[in-house]
């Protein structure tokens, strides 16, 4: 069993799509097990997108992610980090997959929605950042249906 880091990013929340985020994860059979609803500090923003730094868009990326408040999420399940950033789709809307979230409600990289960590370093790296040990083990009903 895997755990994974999403962020429901601002244009998501001002768009009113958390629900719709939130509830295909759910469909795919991911657990929630941390969810928060919450303003990002320009701190916390450069720290996780640390990797970024000195890039062309660094500043506007972290403009963009405190610039309202997001919905940080971790998930767990069978391959979690891999099942979310297909759930994602490409980090460019126009070249995401129909049917990822990414392609269905978004068209341009710097309004792309959410985020879903890139593997298992950057996945326990960005929970302990966001969530420290603040997360909820606990079984679900519908567990044995999903994982076999
Ligand atoms: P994320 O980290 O948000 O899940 O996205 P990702 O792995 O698919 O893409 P990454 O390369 O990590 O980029 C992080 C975020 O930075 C913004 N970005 N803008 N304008 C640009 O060229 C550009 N490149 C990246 C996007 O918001 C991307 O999700
Ligand atoms: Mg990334």
């Amino acid at each position: 069993m895997e755990r994974t880091f999403v962020i429901i990013k601002p244009d998501a929340v001002q768009r009113g799509l958390i629900g719709e985020i939130v509830a295909r994860f759910e469909r795919r059979g991911l657990k929630i097990v941390g969810m928060k609803f919450m303003q990002v500090s320009e701190e916390l923003a450069r720290q996780h997108y640390a990797v970024h730094e000195g890039r062309p868009f660094f500043n506007g990326l972290i403009q963009y992610i405190i610039s309202a408040p997001v919905v940080a999420m971790v998930l767990e399940g069978t391959n979690a980090i891999a099942a979310v950033r297909k759930t994602l789709g490409a980090t460019k809307p126009a070249e995401a997959e129909l049917g990822t979230i990414r392609a269905d409600f978004g068209l341009e990289i710097g309004r792309n929605l959410v985020h879903g960590s890139d593997g298992p370093d950057t996945a326990a790296s960005e929970i302990a950042l966001w969530f420290g040990e603040d997360l909820v083990s606990w079984g679900r009903a519908s567990d044995p249906w999903i994982f076999e």
